[in-house]
């Protein structure tokens, strides 16, 4: 499959004017996406958790406009305008003109918010670029309404990608895997795909509480950060990895071995984190509290059996996962013995959810 089949046909209806709402999720990779070729291609397979609570919310109004030469958009997040969200929606556009040909024949007007705090340090990329895909794909649905809803997916997550790699993964949940795996038939480097084999009831609503150890602005943007995997020393083996622990955990999933699934995702954080420390230049994005969350949690785990387990973005916040059968022990040991090292106390209980929806 290639690129082309995302280029529309002549489309059958003309529409002058209206409105999408859709929400969409963050997700958090359990195998991370961590170097990229051209054209936003991953290095390596990844898959995620669709996340529940953290989502953004992005209504897009359109109406035709006089001449075709430009794009034409406004960006506000939470009725304030954002002119400096613009470039980036700007190149987003150009990426994906070829495949949505309508969009310099309308004037946007992009509203977007989110559940979680802007300053938060999580990342609202995948959730805000998959939202604006999805509301560009409800147009192109308008105009072309015989589209499946399984192609309507399909193409809104190629699209994603162009925006931000990992927002194709955020339409569906529970689990999604982006980039081509021997053993995932239908996996692809140009979209994300539900998870398609068994999973364990171990994993079903599955626990992510965010701790906001640092809630400034990223230190290191996504483009240098995939950057650094080019001519990174160790680069190939990690990608190579990837894929192997993404096969370790198609068992995993099956079996509901959690102790599997802790050492493979606690891996594939510090793993990220020694690409960054490995890299040139380099970088240390864990905090002084990062590493007293992770210490709290190994000896947790090890004084009571518990399940809990923590993964890592590119950034300095703790992903605390755990099953839905530990909930309560978990949270009552998060109070008493993370939020202390939260910044201002501050943290998110989320989980495992079901996807983006239209409003
Ligand atoms: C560490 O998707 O933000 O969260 O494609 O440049 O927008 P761009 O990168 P982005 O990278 C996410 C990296 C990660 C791991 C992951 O989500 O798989």
């Amino acid at each position: 499959m290639t690129e082309q089949i995302f280029i529309p046909k002549a489309y059958k209806n003309t529409i002058e004017k209206g409105s999408y709402t859709w929400s969409s999720p963050s997700n958090i990779a359990l195998v991370k996406y961590w170097g990229k070729k051209e054209h936003q291609i991953p290095e390596n397979p990844s898959i995620s958790f669709t996340l529940n609570e953290c989502k953004t919310i992005t209504k897009l109004s359109f109406s035709k406009k006089e001449d075709n030469t430009g794009f034409s958009f406004e960006v506000f997040l939470d009725n304030e305008k954002k002119d400096d969200f613009k470039p980036k929606i700007e190149t987003f556009f150009k990426r994906i003109e070829s495949y949505l040909p309508f969009l310099k024949t309308y004037h946007f007007k992009i509203e977007t918010s989110n559940t979680f705090p802007h300053s938060s340090g999580i990342a609202s990329s995948a959730s805000g670029m998959s939202a604006l895909a999805l509301c560009l794909m409800s147009i192109e649905k308008a105009l072309n309404p015989d589209i499946t809803n399984e192609d309507f997916i399909q193409k809104t997550s190629f699209l994603a990608r162009l925006g931000s790699g990992s927002a194709c993964r955020s339409l569906e949940g529970d689990l999604v895997v982006w980039g081509k795996h021997d053993e995932i038939d239908r996996s692809s480097d140009l979209f994300g795909v539900k998870y398609p084999f068994e999973v364990h009831q171990n994993f079903k609503n599955y626990n992510d509480t965010i701790l906001l150890v640092d809630k400034g602005e990223k230190q290191v943007s996504s483009t240098v950060g995939h950057n650094l995997m080019h001519n990174h020393p160790f680069a190939k083996e990690r990608f190579k990895q990837a894929h192997s622990n993404l096969s370790t955990l198609i068992n995993v999933f099956k079996t509901g071995d959690l102790k599997a699934f802790i050492e493979i995702v606690e891996s594939e954080a510090l793993t990220l984190h020694a690409m960054m420390m490995t890299s040139m230049p380099h970088f240390i994005l864990m905090k002084p509290n990062t590493l007293e969350i992770i210490n709290k949690i190994w000896n947790f785990r090890h004084k009571t059996g518990s399940n809990v387990c923590f993964t890592l973005d590119a950034g300095a916040n703790v992903h605390v996962l755990y099953p839905e059968n530990e909930t309560e022990i978990v949270l009552e040991f998060i109070k008493n013995e993370l939020v202390a090292f939260c910044q201002k106390g501050e943290y998110i209980n989320d989980k495992i959810g079901f996807g983006a929806k239209l409003l």
